[in-house]
Protein backbone atom coordinates (compact mmCIF):
# COMPACT_ATOMS: atom_id res chain seq x y z
CA UNK A 1 0.00 0.00 0.00
CA UNK A 2 1.63 3.52 -0.84
CA UNK A 3 1.18 5.98 1.69
CA UNK A 4 2.40 9.92 2.28
CA UNK A 5 3.30 11.77 5.01
CA UNK A 6 3.33 15.37 4.42
CA UNK A 7 5.06 17.53 7.09
CA UNK A 8 8.62 19.23 7.62
CA UNK A 9 10.91 16.73 7.04
CA UNK A 10 14.81 17.14 8.43
CA UNK A 11 17.13 14.02 8.19
CA UNK A 12 21.01 13.53 8.36
CA UNK A 13 22.54 11.71 5.67
CA UNK A 14 26.02 12.35 6.51
CA UNK A 15 28.23 13.89 9.18
CA UNK A 16 27.23 17.78 9.89
CA UNK A 17 24.56 17.82 6.83
CA UNK A 18 20.78 18.42 7.40
CA UNK A 19 18.73 18.12 4.50
CA UNK A 20 15.43 20.40 5.12
CA UNK A 21 12.40 19.94 2.74
CA UNK A 22 9.99 22.54 4.53
CA UNK A 23 6.30 20.91 3.82
CA UNK A 24 7.73 18.13 2.15
CA UNK A 25 6.40 14.63 0.90
CA UNK A 26 7.75 11.33 2.46
CA UNK A 27 6.44 8.33 0.18
CA UNK A 28 6.03 4.68 2.01
CA UNK A 29 5.19 1.64 0.01
CA UNK A 30 4.65 -1.07 2.87
CA UNK A 31 6.08 0.85 5.36
CA UNK A 32 9.51 1.07 3.07
CA UNK A 33 10.59 4.55 1.95
CA UNK A 34 10.01 5.40 -1.75
CA UNK A 35 11.52 9.04 -1.60
CA UNK A 36 11.52 12.07 -0.34
CA UNK A 37 10.08 14.81 -2.34
CA UNK A 38 9.76 18.90 -2.19
CA UNK A 39 6.54 18.34 -4.32
CA UNK A 40 4.38 15.36 -4.60
CA UNK A 41 4.96 13.55 -7.84
CA UNK A 42 2.04 13.42 -10.25
CA UNK A 43 1.65 10.17 -10.63
CA UNK A 44 0.90 9.70 -6.56
CA UNK A 45 -1.44 12.33 -7.07
CA UNK A 46 -4.57 10.13 -5.60
CA UNK A 47 -2.37 8.24 -3.06
CA UNK A 48 -3.99 8.60 0.49
CA UNK A 49 -1.89 11.09 2.59
CA UNK A 50 -1.29 11.80 6.36
CA UNK A 51 -0.95 15.31 6.37
CA UNK A 52 0.79 16.14 9.58
CA UNK A 53 0.94 20.23 8.88
CA UNK A 54 3.52 22.37 10.33
CA UNK A 55 5.08 19.48 12.36
CA UNK A 56 8.43 18.17 12.33
CA UNK A 57 9.29 14.53 10.35
CA UNK A 58 12.64 13.29 12.10
CA UNK A 59 14.73 10.43 11.63
CA UNK A 60 13.64 7.68 15.09
CA UNK A 61 16.66 7.70 17.61
CA UNK A 62 19.47 4.95 17.98
CA UNK A 63 20.80 3.81 21.45
CA UNK A 64 23.98 1.92 21.22
CA UNK A 65 24.32 0.99 24.44
CA UNK A 66 22.19 0.43 27.45
CA UNK A 67 21.34 -1.99 30.54
CA UNK A 68 17.68 -3.06 30.85
CA UNK A 69 18.09 -4.03 34.10
CA UNK A 70 19.74 -1.09 35.18
CA UNK A 71 16.66 0.74 34.44
CA UNK A 72 14.77 0.32 38.29
CA UNK A 73 18.12 2.31 40.33
CA UNK A 74 17.67 5.27 36.99
CA UNK A 75 18.78 8.33 38.79
CA UNK A 76 20.20 6.59 41.43
CA UNK A 77 23.32 5.73 43.28
CA UNK A 78 25.86 8.23 41.23
CA UNK A 79 28.40 9.17 44.01
CA UNK A 80 31.30 6.44 43.33
CA UNK A 81 33.41 5.43 40.54
CA UNK A 82 33.10 2.70 38.08
CA UNK A 83 34.01 -0.12 39.89
CA UNK A 84 32.77 0.70 43.31
CA UNK A 85 29.51 1.59 41.57
CA UNK A 86 29.37 -1.94 39.75
CA UNK A 87 29.99 -3.43 43.07
CA UNK A 88 27.80 -1.29 45.46
CA UNK A 89 24.73 -0.84 43.40
CA UNK A 90 24.89 -2.49 40.00
CA UNK A 91 25.26 -6.15 40.72
CA UNK A 92 22.62 -5.89 43.50
CA UNK A 93 20.18 -4.44 40.97
CA UNK A 94 20.81 -6.66 38.34
CA UNK A 95 20.18 -10.03 40.49
CA UNK A 96 16.49 -9.17 41.01
CA UNK A 97 16.01 -9.97 37.26
CA UNK A 98 16.29 -13.91 38.82
CA UNK A 99 12.49 -12.87 39.24
CA UNK A 100 10.75 -13.26 35.78
CA UNK A 101 7.74 -11.05 37.10
CA UNK A 102 9.94 -8.11 38.24
CA UNK A 103 11.72 -8.51 34.96
CA UNK A 104 8.27 -8.24 33.03
CA UNK A 105 6.93 -5.38 34.61
CA UNK A 106 10.48 -3.45 34.43
CA UNK A 107 11.15 -4.96 30.91
CA UNK A 108 7.43 -3.62 30.09
CA UNK A 109 7.74 -0.21 31.10
CA UNK A 110 11.14 0.51 29.37
CA UNK A 111 10.28 -0.68 25.79
CA UNK A 112 7.38 1.88 26.34
CA UNK A 113 9.56 4.79 27.28
CA UNK A 114 11.89 3.83 25.01
CA UNK A 115 9.14 4.33 21.76
CA UNK A 116 7.56 7.25 23.36
CA UNK A 117 10.77 9.03 23.53
CA UNK A 118 11.21 8.00 19.95
CA UNK A 119 14.02 5.55 20.18
CA UNK A 120 13.33 2.84 17.24
CA UNK A 121 16.64 0.83 17.59
CA UNK A 122 19.22 -0.78 20.35
CA UNK A 123 21.90 -2.25 20.87
CA UNK A 124 20.95 -3.64 24.69
CA UNK A 125 22.61 -5.24 27.58
CA UNK A 126 20.43 -7.90 29.14
CA UNK A 127 21.60 -9.37 32.73
CA UNK A 128 23.11 -12.72 32.90
CA UNK A 129 19.30 -14.24 33.41
CA UNK A 130 18.08 -16.56 30.09
CA UNK A 131 14.34 -16.13 31.27
CA UNK A 132 15.04 -12.77 31.75
CA UNK A 133 16.75 -12.26 28.46
CA UNK A 134 13.87 -13.53 26.70
CA UNK A 135 11.18 -11.71 28.40
CA UNK A 136 13.52 -8.34 27.46
CA UNK A 137 13.27 -9.32 23.94
CA UNK A 138 9.36 -9.96 24.16
CA UNK A 139 8.90 -7.24 25.38
CA UNK A 140 11.21 -4.86 22.99
CA UNK A 141 9.14 -6.59 20.41
CA UNK A 142 6.02 -6.27 21.41
CA UNK A 143 6.22 -2.47 21.48
CA UNK A 144 8.08 -2.15 18.66
CA UNK A 145 11.63 -1.69 19.69
CA UNK A 146 14.12 -3.33 17.10
CA UNK A 147 17.74 -4.37 17.53
CA UNK A 148 20.07 -6.43 19.74
CA UNK A 149 19.99 -7.64 22.79
CA UNK A 150 22.55 -9.45 24.60
CA UNK A 151 22.83 -12.27 27.49
CA UNK A 152 25.51 -10.62 30.00
CA UNK A 153 28.34 -13.34 30.57
CA UNK A 154 29.76 -12.94 33.69
CA UNK A 155 32.21 -15.57 35.09
CA UNK A 156 34.31 -13.93 37.76
CA UNK A 157 34.89 -10.65 40.19
CA UNK A 158 31.09 -10.10 40.13
CA UNK A 159 29.18 -11.36 43.47
CA UNK A 160 28.84 -15.16 43.88
CA UNK A 161 25.67 -16.58 44.61
CA UNK A 162 24.02 -13.55 43.63
CA UNK A 163 25.40 -12.33 40.35
CA UNK A 164 27.78 -14.41 38.99
CA UNK A 165 27.48 -17.49 36.96
CA UNK A 166 30.90 -20.74 36.94
CA UNK A 167 32.09 -20.54 33.17
CA UNK A 168 30.17 -23.92 32.36
CA UNK A 169 27.06 -22.24 32.97
CA UNK A 170 27.70 -19.09 31.36
CA UNK A 171 28.74 -21.08 28.27
CA UNK A 172 26.12 -23.63 28.38
CA UNK A 173 23.10 -20.67 29.36
CA UNK A 174 24.24 -18.83 26.52
CA UNK A 175 23.70 -21.29 23.75
CA UNK A 176 20.46 -22.10 25.74
CA UNK A 177 19.38 -18.73 25.18
CA UNK A 178 20.67 -18.16 21.74
CA UNK A 179 18.40 -21.71 20.74
CA UNK A 180 15.54 -20.04 22.23
CA UNK A 181 15.43 -16.80 20.38
CA UNK A 182 12.74 -16.55 18.02
CA UNK A 183 12.08 -12.92 17.69
CA UNK A 184 11.44 -11.17 14.01
CA UNK A 185 13.02 -7.98 14.70
CA UNK A 186 14.91 -8.24 18.21
CA UNK A 187 17.99 -10.38 17.65
CA UNK A 188 21.25 -11.99 20.05
CA UNK A 189 24.44 -10.12 19.96
CA UNK A 190 27.02 -11.73 22.40
CA UNK A 191 28.35 -9.76 25.27
CA UNK A 192 31.15 -10.38 27.66
CA UNK A 193 30.54 -7.61 30.21
CA UNK A 194 33.99 -6.65 30.55
CA UNK A 195 37.40 -8.15 30.62
CA UNK A 196 37.16 -8.26 34.22
CA UNK A 197 34.18 -10.42 34.15
CA UNK A 198 35.08 -12.99 32.35
CA UNK A 199 37.75 -15.40 32.47
CA UNK A 200 40.01 -16.77 29.88
CA UNK A 201 38.46 -19.65 29.61
CA UNK A 202 34.81 -18.06 28.76
CA UNK A 203 36.54 -15.17 26.55
CA UNK A 204 37.22 -18.02 24.62
CA UNK A 205 34.15 -19.76 24.01
CA UNK A 206 32.43 -16.44 23.35
CA UNK A 207 34.87 -15.65 20.64
CA UNK A 208 34.33 -19.54 19.08
CA UNK A 209 30.18 -18.69 19.39
CA UNK A 210 30.29 -15.19 17.66
CA UNK A 211 32.53 -17.07 15.06
CA UNK A 212 30.30 -20.27 14.31
CA UNK A 213 26.96 -18.72 14.50
CA UNK A 214 27.80 -15.41 13.06
CA UNK A 215 27.02 -13.11 15.50
CA UNK A 216 28.40 -9.65 16.40
CA UNK A 217 29.51 -8.89 19.69
CA UNK A 218 29.05 -6.17 22.33
CA UNK A 219 31.01 -4.75 25.85
CA UNK A 220 32.66 -2.27 27.08
CA UNK A 221 36.31 -0.98 26.76
CA UNK A 222 38.71 2.31 28.44
CA UNK A 223 35.95 3.45 30.64
CA UNK A 224 37.71 4.03 33.47
CA UNK A 225 41.40 4.72 34.30
CA UNK A 226 41.04 1.85 37.61
CA UNK A 227 39.21 -0.45 35.06
CA UNK A 228 42.63 0.01 32.24
CA UNK A 229 44.93 -0.94 34.93
CA UNK A 230 42.85 -3.71 36.97
CA UNK A 231 42.66 -5.41 33.16
CA UNK A 232 46.30 -4.59 32.33
CA UNK A 233 47.12 -6.48 35.95
CA UNK A 234 44.16 -9.40 34.18
CA UNK A 235 46.24 -9.54 31.16
CA UNK A 236 49.88 -8.81 31.59
CA UNK A 237 50.85 -9.78 28.44
CA UNK A 238 48.69 -7.51 26.59
CA UNK A 239 49.61 -3.75 25.85
CA UNK A 240 46.47 -2.98 25.61
CA UNK A 241 42.89 -3.55 26.75
CA UNK A 242 41.22 -3.67 23.37
CA UNK A 243 43.89 -6.72 22.56
CA UNK A 244 42.15 -9.05 25.74
CA UNK A 245 38.98 -8.77 23.48
CA UNK A 246 41.43 -9.41 20.17
CA UNK A 247 42.96 -12.31 21.63
CA UNK A 248 39.80 -14.34 21.99
CA UNK A 249 38.15 -13.22 18.20
CA UNK A 250 35.84 -10.52 19.92
CA UNK A 251 37.39 -7.57 18.51
CA UNK A 252 36.08 -7.67 14.80
CA UNK A 253 33.75 -6.17 12.44
CA UNK A 254 30.60 -4.54 13.82
CA UNK A 255 32.01 -4.86 17.62
CA UNK A 256 30.34 -2.74 19.41
CA UNK A 257 32.55 -1.25 22.53
CA UNK A 258 30.96 1.23 24.89
CA UNK A 259 33.13 4.18 26.27
CA UNK A 260 36.24 4.38 24.54
CA UNK A 261 36.83 7.71 26.77
CA UNK A 262 40.97 6.38 26.98
CA UNK A 263 42.01 5.19 24.20
CA UNK A 264 44.96 6.76 22.99
CA UNK A 265 46.07 6.52 19.07
CA UNK A 266 47.12 3.23 19.02
CA UNK A 267 43.82 1.94 20.54
CA UNK A 268 41.90 4.18 18.13
CA UNK A 269 44.18 2.74 14.81
CA UNK A 270 43.23 -0.61 16.01
CA UNK A 271 39.19 0.19 16.96
CA UNK A 272 39.01 1.92 12.93
CA UNK A 273 41.34 -0.81 11.32
CA UNK A 274 39.05 -3.34 12.92
CA UNK A 275 35.46 -1.90 12.15
CA UNK A 276 35.14 -1.55 15.93
CA UNK A 277 31.83 0.43 16.63
CA UNK A 278 32.05 3.30 19.14
CA UNK A 279 29.17 3.63 21.58
CA UNK A 280 29.93 7.04 23.16
CA UNK A 281 28.10 7.84 26.51
CA UNK A 282 28.91 11.23 27.68
CA UNK A 283 26.00 11.38 30.43
CA UNK A 284 27.60 8.32 32.42
CA UNK A 285 31.19 9.12 31.78
CA UNK A 286 30.30 12.57 33.47
CA UNK A 287 28.26 11.21 36.32
CA UNK A 288 30.85 8.27 36.80
CA UNK A 289 33.55 10.79 36.92
CA UNK A 290 35.13 8.60 33.70
CA UNK A 291 36.29 11.34 31.68
CA UNK A 292 35.39 12.89 28.29
CA UNK A 293 35.41 11.01 25.55
CA UNK A 294 37.92 12.70 22.49
CA UNK A 295 34.92 11.97 20.30
CA UNK A 296 35.45 14.82 18.02
CA UNK A 297 38.98 13.59 17.56
CA UNK A 298 38.16 9.93 16.83
CA UNK A 299 35.49 11.14 14.65
CA UNK A 300 38.13 13.04 12.32
CA UNK A 301 40.42 9.85 12.11
CA UNK A 302 37.01 8.35 10.37
CA UNK A 303 35.92 6.42 13.65
CA UNK A 304 32.48 4.56 13.30
CA UNK A 305 31.08 6.65 16.51
CA UNK A 306 27.53 6.00 17.83
CA UNK A 307 25.30 7.38 20.93
CA UNK A 308 24.48 5.26 24.09
CA UNK A 309 22.66 6.39 27.17
CA UNK A 310 24.26 3.92 29.15
CA UNK A 311 21.37 3.77 31.79
CA UNK A 312 21.83 3.46 34.29
CA UNK A 313 25.07 5.57 34.73
CA UNK A 314 23.66 7.45 32.51
CA UNK A 315 20.16 8.67 33.47
CA UNK A 316 18.92 10.15 30.87
CA UNK A 317 16.60 7.58 28.74
CA UNK A 318 15.90 9.91 25.94
CA UNK A 319 18.41 10.44 23.34
CA UNK A 320 17.61 13.96 22.41
CA UNK A 321 18.66 14.36 25.97
CA UNK A 322 22.27 12.28 25.17
CA UNK A 323 22.69 14.26 22.25
CA UNK A 324 22.72 17.79 23.23
CA UNK A 325 24.91 15.69 26.54
CA UNK A 326 27.61 14.52 23.74
CA UNK A 327 27.43 18.08 22.43
CA UNK A 328 27.85 19.77 26.03
CA UNK A 329 30.63 17.27 26.82
CA UNK A 330 32.52 17.42 23.39
CA UNK A 331 32.44 21.86 24.38
CA UNK A 332 34.00 20.90 27.54
CA UNK A 333 36.54 18.87 25.36
CA UNK A 334 37.52 21.93 24.01
CA UNK A 335 37.82 24.35 26.60
CA UNK A 336 40.05 21.19 28.02
CA UNK A 337 42.22 21.04 25.16
CA UNK A 338 42.73 24.49 24.77
CA UNK A 339 40.41 24.99 22.61
CA UNK A 340 42.11 23.14 19.78
CA UNK A 341 39.27 20.43 19.20
CA UNK A 342 36.59 21.19 17.55
CA UNK A 343 33.15 21.04 19.35
CA UNK A 344 29.97 18.42 17.95
CA UNK A 345 27.40 20.59 16.11
CA UNK A 346 23.85 20.42 16.56
CA UNK A 347 23.76 18.73 12.96
CA UNK A 348 26.90 16.10 13.98
CA UNK A 349 24.91 15.49 17.19
CA UNK A 350 21.74 14.13 15.17
CA UNK A 351 23.56 12.67 12.93
CA UNK A 352 25.08 10.26 15.65
CA UNK A 353 22.16 9.84 17.54
CA UNK A 354 20.19 8.80 14.45
CA UNK A 355 22.16 7.47 11.10
CA UNK A 356 25.25 6.80 12.52
CA UNK A 357 23.55 4.36 14.41
CA UNK A 358 20.78 3.43 12.05
CA UNK A 359 23.72 1.85 9.52
CA UNK A 360 24.30 -0.71 12.31
CA UNK A 361 21.26 -2.35 11.52
CA UNK A 362 21.78 -2.16 7.77
CA UNK A 363 19.89 1.21 7.43
CA UNK A 364 21.34 3.58 4.82
CA UNK A 365 21.87 7.45 5.01
CA UNK A 366 18.76 9.58 5.95
CA UNK A 367 15.17 8.38 4.82
CA UNK A 368 17.23 6.29 2.49
CA UNK A 369 14.95 4.44 -0.04
CA UNK A 370 14.46 1.09 0.14
CA UNK A 371 13.92 0.82 4.23
CA UNK A 372 11.27 0.93 6.19
CA UNK A 373 10.95 3.79 7.78
CA UNK A 374 12.07 4.63 11.25
CA UNK A 375 10.80 8.47 11.99
CA UNK A 376 9.08 10.12 14.84
CA UNK A 377 6.95 13.39 14.28
CA UNK A 378 7.51 16.48 16.73
CA UNK A 379 5.23 19.24 17.38
CA UNK A 380 6.99 21.77 18.89
CA UNK A 381 3.47 24.11 19.10
CA UNK A 382 3.48 24.68 23.58
CA UNK A 383 7.59 25.59 23.10
CA UNK A 384 7.99 29.52 24.35
CA UNK A 385 6.58 31.95 21.28
CA UNK A 386 9.86 32.88 19.75
CA UNK A 387 10.20 36.58 19.06
CA UNK A 388 10.14 35.98 15.06
CA UNK A 389 9.04 33.30 13.59
CA UNK A 390 11.63 30.68 13.11
CA UNK A 391 13.27 28.80 10.21
CA UNK A 392 12.82 24.87 10.28
CA UNK A 393 16.13 24.29 11.29
CA UNK A 394 16.11 26.86 14.33
CA UNK A 395 13.22 24.90 14.99
CA UNK A 396 14.89 21.51 14.85
CA UNK A 397 17.52 22.45 16.87
CA UNK A 398 15.35 23.96 19.92
CA UNK A 399 13.40 20.72 19.05
CA UNK A 400 16.35 18.61 19.98
CA UNK A 401 17.36 20.81 23.38
CA UNK A 402 13.82 21.08 24.39
CA UNK A 403 11.43 18.03 23.15
CA UNK A 404 9.68 16.62 26.03
CA UNK A 405 8.01 12.88 24.69
CA UNK A 406 4.67 14.64 25.55
CA UNK A 407 6.02 16.80 21.91
CA UNK A 408 6.56 13.35 20.29
CA UNK A 409 2.91 12.65 18.36
CA UNK A 410 4.02 9.83 16.30
CA UNK A 411 6.53 7.06 15.90
CA UNK A 412 7.17 4.87 13.04
CA UNK A 413 9.18 1.81 13.65
CA UNK A 414 10.26 -0.91 10.42
CA UNK A 415 7.63 0.79 8.51
CA UNK A 416 4.84 0.59 11.02
CA UNK A 417 2.99 3.13 13.52
CA UNK A 418 4.12 2.23 17.15
CA UNK A 419 2.94 5.57 18.78
N1 LIG B 1 31.53 -1.90 32.81
C1 LIG B 1 31.14 -3.15 33.14
N2 LIG B 1 29.82 -3.18 33.45
C2 LIG B 1 29.38 -1.92 33.32
C3 LIG B 1 28.10 -1.32 33.50
O1 LIG B 1 27.11 -1.95 33.84
N3 LIG B 1 28.03 0.03 33.25
C4 LIG B 1 29.11 0.75 32.85
N4 LIG B 1 28.97 2.05 32.63
N5 LIG B 1 30.32 0.21 32.69
C5 LIG B 1 30.45 -1.11 32.92
FE1 LIG C 1 27.64 0.20 30.01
Amino acid sequence: MTQVLRGNIIQAPRLGELDIREHGYLVLKDGVVQGVYDALPQALASAPITDYGDRLIMQSFVDMHLHAPQYPMLGMGMDLPLLDWLNTYTFRTEARFADPDFARRTYRRLASDLITNGTTRVCMFSSLHTEATWILMEELERAGVTGYVGKVNMDRNALPGILQETTEESVSETLRWLDGCHFEHVRPIITPRFTPSCSNELMAALGRIARDRGLYVQSHLSENRGEIAWVKELHPDCAQYWETYDKYGLWKDHTVMAHCVHSDARECAAIRRAGVVVAHCAGSNINLCSGVSPVREMLRQGIWVTLGSDIAGGAQLPMYKVITMSIRASKVKRMETDWSEDFLTVPEGYYLGTTAGHRYFGGGEGFAVGQPLHAIVVDDGDFPEPVRPLTVRERFERSLYMLHRHNITAVWSHGRQVK
